[in-house]
């Protein structure tokens, strides 16, 4: 027990919800904290459409059947939203009423770097023990070296650019392919690796154009006919057009663009998304039963851990610039 924990907890109610983007692997997730809490005699709700639904009181009692048959499927039954008013301490004070009302002792929040945040502002503040599960295909959460979803995600990616490359070739084509990751780049550099990318561009970095078109035009002079270029995209999708515009006006060079967009969210659940969704599930209630008051389960060196929330909060995640001097290695 760490000394985030209060022994005598005596817990008998919790509430689960996913926050944020949904992500292959909630199902699985929900799915895993409604029957070890049932398993446990607790009394557990699904919340429904995130901090929106709870301050809504969109509660539903679940029992092991609400959970029956869905461990395989994408998104989440109990649905998900982003929830600016969550931001603000007058909600979350309604949010704290509105469970202490309905007993609530534990809230196990799936979601996020956003919905963490959130959760943690929520107990500082109101003393509401939480759970945080990371969900997310951004795989953005330091702390964790795994989100939920991400391995389907980048599976979905990978799948797409592999037929991608399919016409570029028939057609000695280049390509453009953006890939989702608001902040994060790491979608991008595991799909760049897998599909054998010529270049891989990072959100909020400065792009060598240059650099991007003599890669280009180096493979085109030893043959090779299509090229591959990778895209994270920033805040705002669409950076491929602009690198298209500028290859075309600069360089003389044709690409096409695909921005592979929320398919990457969709889809069933990979084996390592399901399995490692239902050991978090698990170890969160059971955290919260132990009277843990602020946690979140982390992913590390292969193994599921409970990890004070605080360490899921900190700075951005790092990602090495190794996956970036593989790809150029690689397809020269
Ligand atoms: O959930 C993460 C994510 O898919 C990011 O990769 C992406 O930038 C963003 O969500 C898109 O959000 P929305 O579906 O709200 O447009």
């Amino acid at each position: 027990m760490s000394d985030n924990s209060t022994p005598n907890s005596k817990i008998q109610s919790i509430a689960v919800l996913c926050s944020g983007g949904d992500s292959p692997g909630m199902n699985a997730a929900i799915r895993s904290v409604v029957r070890t809490a049932i398993g446990e005699g607790l009394k557990v709700y699904g919340i429904e459409r995130g901090f929106a639904g709870l301050l809504e009181g969109s509660f539903i009692e679940m029992d092991v059947s609400s959970v029956g048959n869905i461990l395989q499927k994408g998104g989440t039954i109990l649905r998900t939203s982003r929830c600016p008013d969550f931001h603000e301490p007058e909600y979350r004070k309604q949010a704290a009423s509105i469970l202490k009302r309905k007993k609530v002792q534990g809230l196990v929040v799936i979601g996020g770097d956003g919905s963490f945040n959130g959760a943690h502002a929520f107990h500082e503040e109101h003393g509401i023990p939480v759970a945080g599960i990371p969900g997310t295909i951004d795989n953005d959460i330091s702390g964790s070296d795994y989100t939920l979803g991400f391995d389907t995600a980048v599976r979905t990616a990978v799948e797409a650019v592999d037929k991608i490359r399919d016409t570029a070739h028939s057609h000695a084509r280049s390509f453009i392919v953006e890939v989702m990751g608001r902040r994060s780049p790491a979608i991008a550099l595991h799909v760049g690796v897998c599909c054998g990318a010529e270049n891989i561009v990072m959100p909020n970095k400065d792009m060598n154009l240059e650099e991007i078109a003599s890669d280009i035009k180096r493979g085109e002079k030893r043959g090779k006919d299509s090229s591959i270029i990778i895209v994270a995209e920033g805040e705002v999708p669409g950076l491929s057009y602009q690198i298209q515009k500028q290859l075309k006006s600069k360089h003389e060079i044709d690409a096409h663009v695909c921005i592979l967009g929320h398919i990457q969210r969709g889809g069933s659940p990979s084996p390592t998304d399901r399995f490692i969704a239902s050991r978090m599930g698990f170890l969160a209630v059971q955290a919260l039963k132990e009277g843990q008051q602020k946690i979140a389960t982390t992913y590390n060196q292969g193994q599921v851990h409970v990890s004070p929330l605080q360490d899921c909060l900190k700075k951005k995640k790092e990602y090495l610039p190794q996956y970036i001097e593989i790809v150029k290695a690689l397809s020269i």
